[in-house]
């Protein structure tokens, strides 16, 4: 029953992992992408995208966060994978299923689909490379143009010792048009061992539901709808543990704790106005009061202007609330 959240390139960093495992109810996270080419990467790039190392790879709040991999050749991300382990990554992660054109031209991620026998040797290389304490996980779509080699790519990563493996359940051809074929996340793992984590448009408690029936996986992954609805993944739990649902959420106490957090981290002022307003548009489409928010912000370009009208924003829903009790 676990939920592990998604990684998501340029949304889900540090500061976002800390702020939704400290509303609750995720298991598990991953780090944004290390993209590994020929080299050994230095320390820095694993501590710049994971500084979550510092602490035994965990968030403050004691989730445990994958180091996430991508590259196409076993020997660099075989190098590059020992030193995660060595920095205190608690697992390796490999993404086979980024749908990116630029990373697919440079022969990695959900390119590597259309050759189960390359996903076999980086998975083999990587956990050969890192201690047998450290695990390797990789995530796959159901393929590249079909899923004809859904299942023989996921007995691939078995074979070459992945602990278990997250399934999107779409092609890179679908790319993130619904649905998302939790059933065929069933078929792949009536055909493994390992343990199956499903993934693709949980955005509901019934989506939830759904996906683990058609799936059979007892774990699911979620990425767009937990940064839609930031307590997702709690009242995921409190349903399946019979407990009574936490009052909703406060969108913009989230999105003020996102700013202040940022700020805190001297992240740079372009950092702070990009992010929260692609937060907001993002809570917009569940929260008809952010959107509104997001109206007025999408052009602004100085973080202090977009702070007050986050502020503004969240005592006019005080006010509100207190005409309304
Ligand atoms: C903006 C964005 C960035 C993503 N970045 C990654 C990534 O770095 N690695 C990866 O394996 N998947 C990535 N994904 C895919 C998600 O992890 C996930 O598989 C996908 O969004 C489907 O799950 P969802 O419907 O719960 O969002 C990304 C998705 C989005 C929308």
């Amino acid at each position: 029953m676990r939920i592990v959240l998604a990684p998501m390139e340029g949304v889900v960093d540090h500061i976002v992992r800390d702020l939704l495992t400290q509303i609750g109810g995720i298991d598990q996270c991953v780090t944004e992408f290390v993209r590994v080419s020929d080299q050994l990467l230095p320390p820095r790039v694993f501590y710049r995208l994971c500084p979550e190392l510092h602490h035994e790879g965990k968030t403050p709040n004691g989730v445990p966060v994958a180091l996430q991999l991508l590259g196409g050749k076993a020997n660099p991300m075989a190098e590059n994978a020992a030193r995660a382990a060595e920095l205190g990554a608690p697992s390796i992660d490999i993404n086979f299923g980024c749908p990116a054109k630029t990373v697919n031209r440079h022969d990695g991620g959900a390119s590597l689909l259309r050759e189960p026998k390359r996903l076999y040797e980086i998975t083999h290389a990587i956990r050969q490379a890192v201690p047998d304490t450290t695990p390797v996980t990789a995530k796959i779509r159901l393929g590249f143009e079909d899923k004809t080699l859904a299942i023989e790519n996921a007995q691939a990563l078995e074979e070459a010792g992945a602990k278990e493996i997250t399934v999107h359940g779409r092609t890179k051809m679908d790319g993130y048009k619904p649905p998302a074929y939790w059933d065929w996340i069933g078929k792949i793992r009536e055909n493994l061992k390992i343990n199956v984590i499903a993934n693709g448009e949980i955005w509901s408690i019934a989506n939830y539901q759904q996906c683990r029936k058609e799936s059979g996986s007892q774990d699911v992954m979620i990425g767009r709808g937990i940064i839609r609805y930031p307590d997702l993944a709690l009242r995921i739990k409190n349903y399946q543990l019979n407990q009574a649902s936490e009052p909703a959420i406060d969108v913009f106490d989230v999105l003020l704790r996102f700013f202040h957090s940022s700020q805190q981290q001297n992240k740079s002022k372009r950092y702070l106005c990009d992010r929260t307003k692609q937060w907001t548009s993002l809570l917009g489409i569940g929260h008809p009061a952010a959107m509104e928010l997001f109206h007025t912000i999408k052009r602004e370009i100085d973080a202090e202007v977009i702070y007050r009208h986050l502020l503004n924003a969240k005592s006019r829903v005080q006010d509100s609330d207190r005409m309304a009790t």
